[in-house]
């Protein structure tokens, strides 16, 4: 059957993201070289796509001027052989952009639209007719460098069975694309899609103007996937009302121009021995070891709940002033779409509410708050999760968060206590977190002190589950788990386990 030799066929790994695995910068000579990107997916995905000698389709983070030719792509500077990134210029299909166009596409409709939209914040979205359109074109453009990706494959290896994998909101309408030019040529793939943030339900997603297109470009799909059943409910709720489309919201399934797409829950792990191992090797970077440590490790985005935390432990401070002298709270921020107007008023918002809170309850010796506006190295961070004493991940809303399992995955000394917010995908599963809703500042003020205090026994318990359950679903698992969903024969040959 059809069925039959199609798995007989070797499949090859496509993936689609915004951005690369790395970054292009100019060195001291002006030479663009290769700056790893340090992410999960990175280093779960990247190997597959190098061992099935697929491809990676995405932006390299530099800009084109108009008219400007298209620079080659460098090889890799770091020739270690275990560098989780280092696909071969061959396997890099490079997306470049002009400013205007990265200022409308990403500024404007991804970070201005879609992100507080997905994340049930519409009051900071923006909706304009010429990001839309700028949207529209990139995920064109984006799609036509996948077939071109397909169509070298192919040249190379003609029985090959092609997987495309499309990832997050950038990218709604590609797979929708692919698929209509792949029918066009007449070839054969298999198409996947994840998306990396929530899904919001229907009475939010249908504020987007063009909702509609959203869903048509996602169920272009074989396989959509989100971290938790609950966008997955959203996502079908919404096929349901928008277009009253077929859906089996038991079975997870949608039916739609006479296929059958199937709609899965899967969240994503992180690299938990990585992060084990650099925790081992870290040295120590934070010296007063008498102060217990409470860490923050974010993106500087309003999703995180900084705000909301920083009042929590202005309260902590208020109302038990034993701890005056005692703990530091040291949160990393890191800087992130800043010519975006929501970051920027968030980054003042922060530098002035730190220094009140500074300016109010610091001693001689001792500050309440360390603030790093900026990036640490891989190193660093480690070091700071192994050595906290708590650590707060305790976002408005996100679609699954990676602090809160790099924190439980580097604590290999003294256990130290996860706090937790249900409204991050990961509060769904890490059961043994504290958990507290972000906005009840005097709640999760509480929530921190009961941390602080937790005998070493609970701590020991709750550490134990949280790290085991991390181990056993890394992003490895994860990455198995999209493949065995797409009903991939690459699976057992080409996949790290
Ligand atoms: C989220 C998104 C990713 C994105 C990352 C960093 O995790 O799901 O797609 O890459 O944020 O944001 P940036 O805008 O710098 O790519």
């Amino acid at each position: 059957t059809a069925t039959a030799s199609a798995q007989a066929m070797r499949e090859a790994l496509i993936v689609v993201s915004n951005r690369l695995p790395f970054v292009l910068k100019p060195n001291e000579e002006g030479q663009l070289v290769r700056k790893l990107s340090a992410g999960g997916l990175v280093t779960a995905v990247a190997p597959v796509v190098a061992r099935c000698n697929g491809l990676w389709v995405g932006w390299p983070g530099i800009f084109l001027e108009p008219g400007q030719e298209e620079p080659t792509i460098p090889e890799s500077e770091d020739t270690h052989a275990t560098s989780f990134a280092n696909l071969l210029s061959n396997q890099i299909v490079p997306v470049f952009m002009e400013k205007v166009q990265f200022d409308q596409f990403y500024n404007g409709c991804c970070n201005g639209t879609f992100w507080p939209l997905f994340h049930s914040m519409p009051d900071r979205a923006i909706f304009f007719a010429d990001h839309w359109k700028a949207y529209l074109e990139m995920n064109q453009l984006f799609a036509m460098k996948a077939i071109e990706a397909v169509e070298r494959l192919m040249q190379k290896e003609k029985d090959i069975l092609p997987l495309v994998w499309v990832h997050d909101y950038h990218l709604t309408l590609a797979a929708a694309i692919i698929r209509k030019l792949a029918t066009e040529k007449g070839i054969r793939i298999k198409l996947g899609f994840f998306l990396h943030i929530p899904f919001p339900p229907w009475d939010i997603f249908r504020l987007l103007p063009w909702a509609n297109q959203v869903l048509e470009g996602l169920l272009g799909c074989d396989m959509v996937g989100f971290h938790i059943e609950d966008y997955c409910l959203n996502f079908l709720d919404c096929c349901q009302r928008q277009f009253d489309y077929k859906v089996d919201k038991k079975m997870f399934m949608v039916d739609h121009d006479d296929r059958r797409i199937s709609v899965r829950p899967l969240p994503i792990g992180i690299p938990f021995d990585k992060f084990a191992q650099m925790a081992e090797e870290a040295p120590r970077v934070v010296k007063e070891s008498r102060q217990k440590i409470i860490l923050g490790v974010d993106r500087l985005d309003y999703t995180k709940g900084l705000v909301h935390r920083l009042r929590a432990y202005e309260h902590l401070l208020t109302k038990h002033s034993k701890y005056i002298e005692q703990v530091i709270f040291l949160q990393i921020a890191v800087p992130s779409r800043t010519d975006v107007k929501e970051y920027q008023d968030l980054k003042e918002e922060m530098d002035q509410l730190v220094g009140k809170i500074n300016g109010q309850f610091s001693t001689a010796n001792w500050s309440p708050i360390r603030y790093i506006y900026g990036s640490i190295s891989q190193a660093e961070l480690a070091a700071f999760y192994r050595d906290a004493a708590v650590c707060v991940v305790t976002p408005l809303r996100d679609g699954m968060n990676l602090v809160a399992k790099e924190f439980v995955a580097c604590q290999i000394e003294e256990p130290g206590v996860l706090i937790l917010s249900p409204f991050a995908g990961a509060g769904e599963m890490m059961h043994e977190a504290l958990i507290v809703n972000p906005y009840e500042v005097d709640s999760a003020a509480e929530t921190i002190h009961r941390a602080l205090s937790m005998s070493l026994d609970e701590r020991q318990v709750r550490m134990t589950h949280l790290r085991k359950r991390e181990k056993m679903n890394d992003v490895n698992a994860w990455t198995v788990g999209f493949l065995k969903a797409m009903d991939s024969s690459m699976l057992g040959e080409t996949v790290p386990v």
